[in-house]
């Protein structure tokens, strides 16, 4: 047998941790798999002191980066350390010394995956980020391989574990957001800051690189629409019981006569729709194509060793391209341009939460304010407001109009005197 591939390791934290176990636990099928053995030669770390699980004690620590990226018996770089701009600058000088590279970072790949990807191309190096998205569902090689043949018109999905598990326990449990928040950090689904999950960034990133992806088209973060989880009570999530509906984060990218739209928002799904029996820290992504029709995929989002496996995947990739020396990313660097659509030519259902003053003539103000924008009701209901005498809450679903004209209705119906407040709205998902 060959001489075993040497990898270098950024960071031996959760992800990192399960790296190592894997290349340990199944060394003998990985090697099978690949025809040569897989070592890992040293990890980069903050603090060399730190604690950490005793059968590690054997692998060579460092805390100088230049011990893994100048060392030319490292074939893969393994970056699972997090960060952007220092991140950045330790990939890019790996590419430069002909090293591959595989990383678990959707901050980075969201930022410059573009970049990196067609430096990876130009220095013959291949660039692999499958666990970047949906950790323990192969995703990335879905869209890139098994349906490779089809045109994707859509991806929805839910692909931020730490939300999916607080809007399962909340709707569940009638837990608060403050509660079930504090317990998905202690179960360590929640980002270090978890403000990146509650407030829809963690999933923009997965959005914009899957959709950079299936589109074959340059998305940034910049480009997908974001709203997060903080304004979601237990109120709304109640309504949505009584409706019929299941409420998730949803990260939506479609393309629609040339035009695509990418969002990620909490969003009502008929509880018949399969994304809304996906729950706790689950994932799950749901992809449409023109020949194939519907197809969906489903597994854990994050975690040791979930995210580890997508991580080791791509290592068996690389090394069986090491073998057949072919490498180079030039079929996942984007290929066309694409125009985003504008908030008027973007469809939904909306559901919207009104607390109103009850006394007469406020439901004429109101339904002639939404007669006025054109948008009609598919159900509506008035109910007393228990801790506010002289006010009600107006709870409605509209039938399809635009992300501009329901942006439109709620700022003006915040200004109708027979209005207190509007207390939410959100996208509601047709259904089928
Ligand atoms: P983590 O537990 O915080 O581990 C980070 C590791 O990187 C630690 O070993 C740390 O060293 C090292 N590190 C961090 N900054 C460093 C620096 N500036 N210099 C040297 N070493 C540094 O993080 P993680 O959860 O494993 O996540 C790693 C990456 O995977 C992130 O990009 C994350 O978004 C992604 N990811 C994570 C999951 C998950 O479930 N955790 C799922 C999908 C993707 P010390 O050990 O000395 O502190
Ligand atoms: N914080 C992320 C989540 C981790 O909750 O999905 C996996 O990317």
């Amino acid at each position: 047998m060959e001489r075993a591939i040497q990898i270098g390791l950024l960071g031996l934290g959760t992800v990192g941790t399960g790296v190592a176990s894997i290349i340990k636990q199944h060394q003998e099928t990985l090697s099978h798999q690949i025809g040569r053995p897989i070592e890992i030669k040293r990890a980069f770390v903050k603090d060399l002191h730190k604690s950490r699980e005793p059968w590690l004690s054997s692998l060579e620590l460092t805390e100088d980066v230049n011990a893994i990226i100048q060392d030319p018996s490292i074939d893969v770089v393994i970056e699972v350390m997090g960060g952007i701009d220092e991140t950045y600058q330790y990939v890019e000088r790996a590419l430069k010394e002909k090293k591959h590279v595989i990383t678990a970072n959707k901050d980075l790949m969201a930022e410059y995956g573009s970049t990196l990807l067609h430096k990876a191309n130009d220095l013959h190096c291949d660039l692999f980020y499958e666990a970047s998205v949906a950790g323990g569902i192969p995703i990335i090689r879905t869209i890139t391989d098994g349906l490779s043949a089809d045109k994707l018109t859509k991806i929805m999905g839910i692909v931020n574990g730490t939300t999916n598990y607080m809007l399962t326990k909340m709707t569940e449990e009638k837990r608060t957001f403050d509660d079930v928040l504090d317990e998905a950090q202690t179960l360590g689904y929640a980002e270090a800051d978890p403000t990146a999950d509650v407030d829809g960034l963690d999933a923009a990133r997965k959005m914009a690189i899957l959709a950079t992806l299936a589109f074959s088209t340059q998305v940034y973060i910049s480009d997908v629409s974001v709203k997060g989880i903080r304004t979601v009570s237990d109120i709304d999530l109640s309504y949505c019981e009584r409706f019929g509906y299941t409420m998730k984060l949803i990260g939506l990218a479609q393309k629609d006569e040339g035009q695509l739209e990418v969002r990620v928002e909490p969003t009502l799904l008929p509880n018949t729709h399969p994304l809304a029996n996906v729950h706790n820290e689950y994932n799950a992504v749901l992809v449409e194509g023109e020949a194939m029709g519907e197809s969906m995929y489903y597994g854990p989002g994050a975690g040791s060793l979930p995210t580890a496996t997508a991580v080791v995947s791509d290592l068996v990739t690389v090394a069986k391209n090491i073998q057949r020396r072919v490498h180079g990313m030039s079929y996942q660097t984007p290929m066309f341009q694409t125009t985003f659509k504008q908030e008027n030519e973007i469809q939904s259902p909306y559901f919207i939460r009104l607390h109103v003053y009850d006394r007469a003539g406020t439901f004429a103000a109101i339904t002639t304010l939404f007669a006025q924008h054109d948008v009609s009701f598919e159900r509506l209901i008035q109910l007393p407001l228990a801790d506010q005498q002289e006010q009600a809450e107006v709870v409605l679903i509209t039938h399809t109009t635009t992300v501009a004209i329901i942006k439109e209705l709620v700022a003006k119906l915040k200004q109708l005197e027979a209005v207190a407040d509007v207390a939410s709205y959100y996208r509601v998902e047709q259904k089928g």
